[in-house]
C-alpha cells in the first residue's frame, strides 16, 4: 500500500471512531445542551494543545451480546495537554457509547493517564458522563472501578486531581470523584448519584426525578459533593482554568507566582465591622479589603454558608482562605463547616498553599441535631487538620473568639506561626451575656435589681475579657493591630514564612477522625 494510500486509511479510521455513539447518538446528547467529549476537551485544554492515546483501544465484553458491539474508542478518550500553558492528564467519557459506562478497556485507559499523572508530578482532570460500571462486563467493571479508587487514593495528596460532572453519574462515577480534591457541576446537565432513579424505584418502589436526587445544586448546596457550581458548561471550564492558576503542578512545588496587585480601594477595610458586637457583616468583604486586586475564588460557595474557604493571593502568591461567616448562623462551626473547612486545609497543606485564618465565632454550635450529627467527631476534624498542617500558618482574629471556637480557628495553640487580633478582638471562654449568667447566677438572683446586677455584670466580664489585650499579654497573640494594616503585616509574615520547615513525628500515617 502506498504512503498516500496509508495516510488516507489512518485517516478514515480516526475519524470513524471520533464520531463515537454516531451522528444520531451525539445530536441527543446536544439536545440535552450538552458538548460531546472531545468538544470538551477541546474548550477547556489550551486550543489544538490535545494529544489522545489510545483510540484504538477495543472493548472486552462478551456476554449480552457485546461481542457484536463497536464501541469507539470504548466510550471514553484519554490523553494530554495543557492549562495555561502547564502540562495536565486528561480523561473525558463519552455518553453517546453506552452511556459513558465503564467497562475493563475502558477503565485501563483511565489508568493509564492515571499513572502518566502520578508519575510525571501533573494535574489530573476527569470529565464523567457515564451510568458507572458496565453491567454487561459484570465483575470486569468493578474491577476496573477499584483499580481507579486504587489510584485516586495513590495520587491524593501528590498532584491535583480534579473532577467535572457533565451528565448523569452514577456509582463509580461519582465515586472516584468523590475521592478527588474538586468537584465541578454544571446547573441541569450534572446528576450525581449511587444509583439513578430506575433503581431506587425497583429498589424502594420510589419515584423521584434525576434532578431531585442529584442535581447540580443538590450537591452544591445540600451534600458538599461538588465543589464548583456553573451555569454552562463554558462557565465551569473557565472555573477549571481559574483553579489551576491558584494550584501548584504537585506536591513538591509551588503555584507559580503573579504579579502583585493592590486590592481594590473601594474594599476599604475600615468600617466592616459593626458597632454594635451582635450585628453581621460579610466575611468575604475583609478578603476583598486584604487580597490582591481584591480577587478571591471561593470554593463551595453555596453550602455550609457558615465558613468561607477559597484561594487567592498576596503580594503574587497564592493563599487558601478559611474564615468565619457572621452573616450566617454568626459564623459558627457546626458538622457541615467543619468537615467543609478541614479538607481545605488538608488540601491547602499537601500542596504548599499558606493559610490564612480570620476569626470571627460564638464557638461549636450547641443542640440536640447537632450532637446526633456527631458534632464531635465531624468538629474534630478542623482541630486535626489545623494541628497536622506545617504550611505557613497566619491567624488575624476580627472579633468574636469564643471557646472551642478561638481554639479550633488556628490558634497559636494548633501551631499558628502569627497571631494577630483586631482591637475588635473579643477572646473569651464565652459571650459576656452567656458568661455572666453563668458565672455571677447568685449575685444576680439575689440582688433587689436583677436586671441592673446582670447589666453590671456583663460590663464587668465585658471590659475584663472581651478584648484581644489578655491573650496579648500571654503571648497568645503576637500583636494587635490597626486592620488598616492587616496587609502590610500579612505580607510581612508570609514573606517571612517562605522558606519555613516544620517536621511532625515519624509516623506511617495520622489517623484522622475521618
Ligand atoms: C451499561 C449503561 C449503563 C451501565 C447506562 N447505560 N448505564 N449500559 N451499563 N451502567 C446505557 C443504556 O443502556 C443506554 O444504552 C445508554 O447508556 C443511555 O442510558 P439511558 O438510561 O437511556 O439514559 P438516561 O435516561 O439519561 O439515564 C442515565 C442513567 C441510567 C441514570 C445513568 O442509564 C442508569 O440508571 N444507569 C444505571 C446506573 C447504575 O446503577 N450503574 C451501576 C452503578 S454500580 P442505549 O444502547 O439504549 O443507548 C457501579 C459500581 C461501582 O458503578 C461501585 C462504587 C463503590
Amino acid at each position: 500500500m502506498s504512503f498516500l494510500s496509508k495516510l488516507k486509511e489512518f485517516f478514515f479510521k480516526n475519524d470513524k471512531i471520533k464520531v463515537g455513539g454516531g451522528e444520531k447518538a451525539n445530536l441527543k446528547q446536544a439536545a440535552m445542551g450538552k458538548m460531546t467529549a472531545r468538544e470538551r476537551i477541546n474548550a477547556l485544554l489550551d486550543e489544538d494543545s490535545f494529544f489522545e492515546f489510545d483510540l484504538f483501544v477495543k472493548h472486552a465484553g462478551k456476554d449480552f451480546g457485546m461481542d457484536k458491539k463497536d464501541l469507539p474508542a470504548d466510550g471514553v478518550i484519554t490523553g494530554s495537554g495543557t492549562i495555561l500553558g502547564y502540562p495536565v492528564c486528561i480523561y473525558a467519557q463519552d455518553f453517546t457509547v453506552a452511556g459513558g459506562s465503564l467497562g475493563l478497556a475502558h477503565a485501563r485507559k483511565i489508568t493509564k493517564i492515571m499513572d502518566h499523572s502520578i508519575k510525571m508530578g501533573i494535574p489530573l482532570i476527569g470529565i464523567n458522563d457515564s451510568g458507572g460500571a458496565r453491567i454487561q462486563e459484570g465483575v470486569n467493571s468493578l474491577a476496573g472501578y477499584g483499580e481507579i479508587f486504587y489510584r485516586n487514593t495513590l495520587a491524593s495528596g501528590v498532584i491535583p486531581q480534579i473532577s467535572v460532572i457533565l451528565g448523569p453519574c452514577a456509582g463509580g462515577a461519582v465515586y472516584s470523584p468523590a475521592l478527588t480534591d474538586f468537584v465541578f457541576v454544571v446547573d441541569k446537565i450534572s446528576k450525581m448519584f449511587i444509583t439513578g432513579p430506575e433503581v431506587i424505584k425497583t429498589v424502594l418502589g420510589e419515584e423521584i426525578s434525576m434532578e431531585d436526587l442529584g442535581g447540580a445544586k443538590i450537591q452544591s448546596e445540600i451534600t458538599g459533593n461538588a465543589h464548583f457550581f456553573a451555569q454552562t458548561e463554558m462557565e465551569c471550564f473557565e472555573q477549571i482554568r481559574r483553579l489551576c492558576s491558584f494550584i501548584p503542578f504537585n506536591n513538591s512545588k509551588k503555584a507559580n507566582p503573579y504579579p502583585a496587585k493592590n486590592p481594590k480601594s473601594k474594599y476599604a477595610v475600615e468600617n466592616i465591622i459593626p458597632a454594635d458586637p451582635s450585628q453581621p457583616y460579610d466575611v468575604r468583604r475583609v478578603i476583598y479589603s486584604i487580597v490582591d486586586d481584591s480577587d478571591f475564588f471561593e470554593v463551595q460557595e453555596f453550602w455550609a454558608a457558615n465558613i468561607v474557604i477559597g484561594f487567592a493571593r498576596i503580594n503574587g502568591d497564592t493563599v487558601g482562605i478559611v474564615g468565619n461567616q457572621p452573616l450566617v448562623l454568626a459564623g459558627v462551626l457546626d458538622v457541615d463547616s467543619s468537615d467543609k473547612a478541614a479538607r481545605f486545609i488538608r488540601f491547602c497543606d499537601a500542596f504548599n498553599i499558606p493559610l490564612l485564618t480570620l476569626v470571627d465565632l460564638p464557638g461549636y454550635l450547641p443542640g440536640v441535631d447537632q450532637e446526633y450529627a456527631g458534632v464531635i467527631r465531624h468538629g474534630a476534624k478542623i482541630l486535626y487538620a489545623y494541628s497536622e498542617a506545617t504550611v505557613p500558618k497566619v491567624t488575624v482574629i476580627l472579633r468574636k473568639a469564643y471557646g472551642g471556637g478561638y481554639i479550633a480557628m488556628c490558634s497559636r495553640h494548633l501551631g499558628a506561626d502569627f497571631v494577630f487580633a483586631w482591637p475588635t478582638a473579643e477572646i473569651a471562654v464565652m459571650g459576656p451575656e452567656g458568661a455572666a449568667n453563668i458565672i455571677f447566677k447568685n449575685e444576680i438572683a439575689e440582688a433587689g435589681d436583677p436586671n441592673e446586677m446582670r447589666r453590671q455584670k456583663v460590663a464587668e466580664y465585658t471590659e475584663k475579657f472581651a478584648n484581644p489585650y489578655v491573650a496579648a499579654s500571654n503571648g497568645y497573640i503576637d500583636a494587635v493591630i490597626n486592620p488598616q494594616e492587616t496587609r502590610k503585616f500579612l505580607i510581612q509574615t508570609l514573606q517571612l514564612s517562605k522558606q519555613k520547615k516544620e517536621s511532625r513525628p515519624l509516623k506511617k500515617h495520622g489517623i484522622p477522625p475521618f
